[in-house]
């Protein structure tokens, strides 16, 4: 699926630029986005991210991810979209072959927890 995402690019921007109403913009149904932070600050993904309610550490290796929620792509090459970023905050490099964010210590579960949690950063 990924290969013929990465083939249709012009596709995905179109995809990327529709945008639902914000309440329904990233379901994320049964998942918990305080469960989410708690994983965020137990694994360290603060050493790499600034993250606007986690005071310390704050990493700069990766992007500030603040304003996450508003942002229409992951890692400026796959729509921001739940099942993606569950995927890519477990296994980053799965997901955007060649990315500097190491796979990470997390079950399916946790990854769609933290998805949640990245969903209220920034949100609209
Ligand atoms: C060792 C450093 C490191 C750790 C630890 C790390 N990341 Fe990352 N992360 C990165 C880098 C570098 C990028 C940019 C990757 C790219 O552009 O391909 C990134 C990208 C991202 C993005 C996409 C940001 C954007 O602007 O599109 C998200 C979301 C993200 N990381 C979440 C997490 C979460 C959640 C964790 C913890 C589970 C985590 N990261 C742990 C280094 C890290």
């Amino acid at each position: 699926m990924i290969a013929a995402a990465r083939a249709m690019p012009a596709t995905l921007l179109l995809l990327a630029a529709c945008k639902p109403p914000p309440e329904g913009r990233h379901p994320m149904a049964g998942a918990d986005a305080a469960a989410g932070r708690a994983v965020v600050e137990r694994v360290g993904c603060g050493s790499c991210h600034a993250f606007p309610d986690i005071a310390w550490p704050r990493g700069a290796v990766g992007p500030d991810l603040s304003r996450f929620a508003s942002q229409t792509m992951i890692a400026g090459r796959v729509p921001n979209r739940p099942d993606l970023l569950a995927a890519f905050v477990r296994n980053a490099p799965a997901v955007v072959p060649g990315s500097a964010m190491p796979a990470m210590p997390i079950d399916e579960a946790e990854a769609r927890d933290v998805a949640a949690y990245l969903y209220t950063l920034g949100a609209e």
